[in-house]
């Protein structure tokens, strides 16, 4: 981990490798006027030129050595004042801070102006905690994530890392409410790391069994209880969905449970279900080489529910929440499930399997089985589905398909708050009926000329969701990504952990 701190000091004589200060799209004003003094006009010159205007993620790069107390200035553009949000923060902070790891500094100080700031979002009543101070500390850690545990170190050239990232304040009065904010955005960006990291573990080492052991690790860490059911125990509770899948591999299945209770006893919890599959080859509707390896990241819902379980955690949220994994690998051995096949989920409905790659919804079936014996405030799934999804909304947002239109607008609000977009789908009547099997209740892909493939996963899953407000999440799109974006490097996102605990921040307050 990075070390984090707040201080409050002279930016013009703080003593770091570089200094990194933001600005919106217009000319330099108030502190940066009088820096663009100091450096005899460069930064007016760069206006002029149109290398530099202050456009989001723009940055302007230059050395103060015996100017100002730091080695490097990095002025970072935050776009049109009136479009400032913190999301915007985040982007400018992340691209700063990977600016600055590129320049091999590796201390770092960022400094915001209060008045430049511009209106950084809603930031609720009952929060003290500074929310520009945590949208700058996420975006900073958030860029500068590297998962290298399996690359040798290249003596003559090793990586340069930032060490240290302080946040520079006015004055003393400040300090304790950024403090607040980076504390938060800290442990928030640990478990988004732990997340991340999970989601990269090739699927050799990340196993079920592995999984598995992470959420024990984490819950001993942490104030969760946790329970992990072997094959046997999945047996008795006849968990046949999740058990057809898993009989194509020698790996065995896990079914993991993690409580967190920061709310009333009495209260009924929020119930997240996340997707474990740690590699989804397709079974015997074998999936095509190319690309393949990817399915690596199938088990990113799963990461996201131990990520969420962890952040709620490490951050004392006042909510009583349940995160379920159901893990297997998704194999075409010699004992797999075959198209056709029948199988019998926990609570006795039948699915017809018409193609073993649609495996990630027969998991979930008994999972949200499970899920009902809590009798949850409100069921949230989160799965790497459908490539449909990628159709609909690419790479920049995830589909949500429920039940509850309450629990998915304060879902979507969250995402909104967070930059974890998500865009909501109908689950209308005809695409419920396209998954009725003739000879079984269910089967697992719609009747062809239906379309629609993302919803017609959610439609499959709603049957076992009991009555109970439920919302699907598809981050097919969204878990992972091969173009870099400023606070999310390329690879396993997280996406889902921060929207999450927003919203469960939401419920507690
Ligand atoms: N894990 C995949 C979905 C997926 C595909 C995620 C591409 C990320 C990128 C899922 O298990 C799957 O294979 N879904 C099938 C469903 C189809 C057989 C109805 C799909 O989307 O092709
Ligand atoms: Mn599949």
């Amino acid at each position: 981990m990075i070390k984090t701190s707040v201080k409050a000091d002279d930016v013009l004589k703080h003593k770091t490798d570089c200094l990194v200060l933001f600005n919106p799209e217009k000319n330099p004003a108030g502190l940066l006027k009088q820096i663009d003094g100091l450096l005899n006009g460069a930064l007016t010159a760069a206006f002029k030129a149109k290398r530099f205007e202050g456009k989001l993620n723009q940055t302007f790069e230059q050395s103060v050595r015996g100017l100002m107390g730091a080695d490097s200035l990095i002025v970072v553009g935050l776009g049109k004042s009136k479009d400032i949000t913190e999301e915007s923060i985040r982007q400018a902070a992340g691209t700063a801070a990977k600016s600055v790891e590129k320049s091999r500094h590796k201390k770092m100080a960022f400094f915001l102006d209060g008045k430049d700031a511009g209106k950084p979002g809603k930031a609720k009543k009952s929060q003290t905690a500074h929310p520009v101070a945590g949208a700058i500390m996420e975006g900073a850690q958030l860029g500068l994530y590297h998962f290298d545990q399996y690359k040798s170190v290249d003596q003559d050239n090793p990586p340069s890392r930032i060490k240290e990232i302080i946040l520079l304040v006015p004055g003393k009065p400040q300090v304790t409410a950024y403090q607040k904010g980076v504390d938060q955005a800290g442990k928030l960006c640990e478990a988004v790391i732990a997340t991340r990291d999970l989601m990269h573990h090739p699927s050799n080492i990340a196993t079920p069994a592995f999984l598995a052991k992470a959420a024990q690790s984490l819950a001993r860490k942490y104030k969760i209880t946790c329970k992990v059911l072997e094959k046997k125990d999945m047996q008795k509770l006849k968990m046949g969905s999740l058990l057809g899948v898993a009989q194509g591999s020698h790996e065995p299945p896990k079914f993991i449970v993690l409580e967190y209770k920061g709310g009333k006893a009495k209260d009924p919890p929020v119930v997240i279900v996340g997707n474990g599959v740690t590699f989804d080859t397709g079974g015997i509707s074998l999936k095509p080489g190319a690309g393949m390896d990817e399915m690596k990241f199938d088990m990113s819902g799963g990461a996201v529910t131990l990520g969420t379980l962890q952040a709620a955690a490490s951050l004392k949220l006042k909510v009583n929440v349940v995160g379920i994994v159901p893990a297997t690998e998704n194999m075409p051995g010699g004992s797999a499930i075959k198209p056709g096949d029948i199988l019998t989920a926990a609570d006795g409905q039948t699915i017809e399997v018409l193609n073993t790659d649609a495996e990630g919804r027969l998991i979930l079936a008994d999972a949200l089985i499970y899920a009902q014996r809590y009798k949850p405030k409100v069921l949230i799934d989160l799965a790497t589905l459908t490539g449909a999804v990628i159709m609909a909304l690419g790479h920049v947002a995830c589909a949500v398909v429920g039940t509850d239109s309450k629990l998915i607008q304060q879902l979507i609000q969250s995402g909104d708050a967070t930059g974890e977009r998500m865009w909501e789908l109908p689950l209308y009547e005809e695409f419920e009926k396209a998954v009725k099997s003739d000879i079984a209740d269910l089967k697992n892909i719609a009747s062809k000329g239906v379309g629609a493939g993302t919803i017609t996963g959610a439609a499959f899953l709603k049957p076992f969701t009991g009555d109970y407000p439920w919302a699907h999440l598809d981050i097919a799109g969204t878990a992972w990504t091969s173009n870099e974006k400023p606070y999310v490097p390329k690879g396993g996102s997280g996406y889902g952990v921060r929207l999450l605990i927003d919203y469960l921040k939401n419920l507690s307050s």
